[in-house]
């Protein structure tokens, strides 16, 4: 069955001793708060994953990679594999990120080779998804989101397809203060959801937890995360501040 989630992607941001007093502050915080029916993920940049990892093994949280390489090891200086993820005891990773779409020119195919050599680690890819604001202004959002679901994640067989999260953050809704409504947020999910009960089955449509992500912070989540369709969120901001981001995962 579905979990509720909340994962907190920092982005690039944070120097090392800012990484150390946040991942501090958010281990004080959840020994305040009862956070049994939610799994909560802390993404930080590449170089503090050991350092959160080690925070993590006496507390009530998983550690996710923002990205990870299309390639397996070897000769592509400035990547870090799925394996090396592994190996930090990072158990999600974050794939097909707009920013990593749009400043990167990451494709769907990049994408669904990425999530292949995460499952092979048996990391659990979150895979975002998301329309700007000139295509849903045009009307394209379910076709833009149904391409990068169909091209990005639908080569999985069932088994594997089970294990993924898939996050729907709408592009202008990043960054900008400008929330999705409850129901625009809905509206994507289960869609997204009746793609996968069409692709695969009900069962597997019922495993698959779906995130929202964009201006996600503690006012707006529980109005969100109370819709049917919606499993948890993909914070950004919000998730710099260790109080906002676990009353965001309390919210449930
Ligand atoms: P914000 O919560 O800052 O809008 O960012 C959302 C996001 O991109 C998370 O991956």
């Amino acid at each position: 069955m579905r979990r509720n989630i909340v994962a907190g992607n920092w982005k690039m941001n944070k120097n090392f001793a800012e990484a150390d007093d946040l991942i501090n502050s958010i281990e004080e915080t959840l020994r305040q708060y009862d956070t049994t029916d939610v799994d909560i993920i802390v993404c930080p940049p590449f170089p503090f994953l050991e350092l959160v990892s080690d925070v993590s093994e006496d507390a009530n949280f998983f550690v996710g990679a923002q990205n990870v390489a299309k390639f397996d090891n070897g000769a592509y200086t400035g990547e870090i594999s799925a394996s090396m993820l592994k190996s930090m005891a990072v158990d999600y990773c974050i794939v097909g990120h707009s920013e990593r779409r749009k400043y990167f020119f990451e494709t769907n195919q990049d994408v669904a080779q990425k999530i292949d050599l995460l499952l092979k680690e048996d990391i659990t890819p979150i895979m975002c998804v998301g329309e700007s604001l000139e295509e849903r202004e045009s009307n394209k959002h379910f076709e833009v989101i149904r391409k990068q679901v169909e091209e990005g994640i639908f080569h999985l067989r069932a088994e594997d397809m089970q294990r993924c999260i898939i996050a729907y953050e709408p592009v202008w809704a990043i960054g900008t203060g400008k929330t999705a409504t409850k129901e625009q947020a809905q509206e994507i999910h289960a869609f997204i959801r009746q793609l996968i009960r069409e692709k695969y089955n009900d069962d597997v449509a019922q495993e698959v937890s779906i995130l929202y992500g964009g201006s996600c912070n503690p006012k707006n989540a529980s109005e969100l995360f109370s819709m049917e369709d919606v499993d948890g969120g993909l914070i950004g901001g919000a998730s710099l501040k260790a109080k906002d981001f676990i009353e965001i995962a309390c919210s449930f």
